[in-house]
Formats: C-alpha cells, structure tokens, sequence
C-alpha cells in the first residue's frame, strides 16, 4: 500500500512530460519521482481514443507496481482521451494537464487566443466541453501540431526543415490578433524559444507545468500524502531506447534538470 514516502509517478507518451517534472520537482524537491516515457508509443496525438486509453492503463498499471502514491498524467492527449476512465478504473489520485485556456482568457486583451495541441487533445470531448464557455467572449484560433513530437523525440528541432514547417504551421497565428498562445502538449514548451523566435510581435506563450504542480501539492497535501523526506530527491526517468540519448540529454539540459537518474531499457 502507498504511504507518504512512496514516489509521485508520472507518465508521459515520451520526453514532453518532464518540463511537468520540472515543476513538480522545484515546488515538491523532498518527493520521490518516477518518470515513465513511453516513448516506445509516441507520439500519442494521432492515435484512436481506444489507443490512447489503453496505453494510459498501462502505463497506470506500470507505475503502480512501482508503488506510486498518485499519478500525474503529464500528457494532454491522455488526459483528454483517458483521465476520466483512469479515475473510474483505479483507487488512486490522478492530475492531468489540460491546456491553460481559461487564464489565457482571462488576460488576453485582444481576446483572441491561439491553441497549439495534437490532433488527439482538439478533437477529444472534455476540450470541447472546456472550450464552449470560453467562446462566449473569445475568438479561439486551433492549430494542430504536426511533427513536433516526433522532432523533440528525434532532437531534430534545430534542422532548417523543422524550423521551417514550425513557421508554416504557425501563420493562423502570426496572420491574427491573438495576444496569447497557449500551449496544449507538454512537449511543446520544450521549443518555446523557437517558437518566440517566429513572432515578430509580443505574444505570451503559456503552458500549464506550474498549475499541475501546484495543484500535485494541492491533492498531496489533502490526502495528507506530502513525503516526510527532509533532504532533495532524486527523479528516476525510465524509458525504452528508442528515445535517441542527443535528444534526452539535450531536453534535460534545456530544462535544467538536476537529481535525475536515467535507468534505458529498464
Ligand atoms: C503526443 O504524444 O502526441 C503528445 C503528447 C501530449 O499531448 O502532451
């Protein structure tokens, strides 16, 4: 049975869902973390929603073997697709992360909000349902993401081709007003600095690490479930190898991620 000490687990379809680490990390430094990438599977964005539930049960399942205490589904197209079943299924808390649209409209001035996610996120029925009261007072530009995974998966995202389609994929954006742009995959904060580099005005960009963080505090602390761990701890990052090491190593400098252990092929 899971106790206070027991780790915080987290999956992701690959290497996206530790900008979630990160935060998680810097608010909970004395929590126990065990990262899964399942980067055998990614990306996850184009695939059916019976195949994104599947793969979020078993990576659940996978996790709880570990002894997690709570799971943070640091995936947006798994917890749009999957969370709810995740919740029904298992006898454990989960967080999932959903794009920030809500604060975007709050602060936007032009109210007008660009989305970039997969196909999976924009197409599932809880962005829908979150989207509709936002639509009554602002203009919601979406754009899916083609490539973008697969080129952080790849450590491809400084090759002139990528470059390139990342700026076609962006002209709804750049050719509107929006003043925010939100990001709907937590891969995509991994090319945020690219992704500045392409507008030629200020757009704020926002992801939604610190609120799945903070609200991972939040249930921990409800549940009276924070570790009693009084030094730092370290992060385990388990994956299998078709991740290339160029672009695990490249994400976990970017991040700046300190304390993690890299167990490959585990
Ligand atoms: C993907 O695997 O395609 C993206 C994961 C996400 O939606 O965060």
């Amino acid at each position: 049975m899971p106790n206070s000490n027991s780790p915080i687990g987290i999956f992701d379809s690959g290497l996206g869902g530790l900008s979630i680490l990160s935060e998680i990390h810097k608010i909970l430094p004395n929590e126990n973390i065990i990262y899964y990438a399942d980067s055998q599977n990614a990306p996850y964005g184009e695939k059916t929603t019976q195949e994104i539930v599947e793969l979020s049960i078993k990576n659940t399942e996978f996790l709880l073997k570990k002894s997690c205490k709570i799971i943070v589904v640091a995936c947006n197209t798994a917890t749009t697709n999957a969370i709810h079943i995740l919740r029904e299924k298992f006898d454990i808390p989960f967080i999932g992360i959903e794009p920030a649209i809500k604060p975007a409209s709050i602060q936007s001035k032009s109210k007008q909000i660009g989305i970039l996610a997969t196909k999976g996120t924009l197409s599932s029925e809880l962005f829908a349902q979150n989207l509709k009261k936002i639509r009554q007072n602002s203009d919601i530009i979406e754009v899916v993401g083609k490539g973008i995974v697969e080129a952080i998966e790849n450590n491809t995202t400084q090759s002139p081709e990528f470059l390139k389609t990342l700026t076609i994929q962006l002209e709804p954006f750049i050719k509107s007003n929006i003043d925010h742009l939100v990001l709907g995959c937590s891969h995509y904060p991994l090319i945020i600095n690219e992704l500045k580099n392409i507008f030629e005005r200020k757009v704020n960009i926002i992801d939604s690490g610190y609120a799945v963080a903070k609200q991972t505090l939040n249930i921990l602390s409800s549940h009276r479930l924070l570790s009693h761990n009084k030094n730092i701890q370290k992060s385990i990052l388990l994956y299998k190898n078709k991740t290339s090491d160029e672009a695990l190593n490249n994400v976990i400098k970017r991040l700046q991620l300190k304390n993690i252990e890299v167990v490959n092929d585990y």
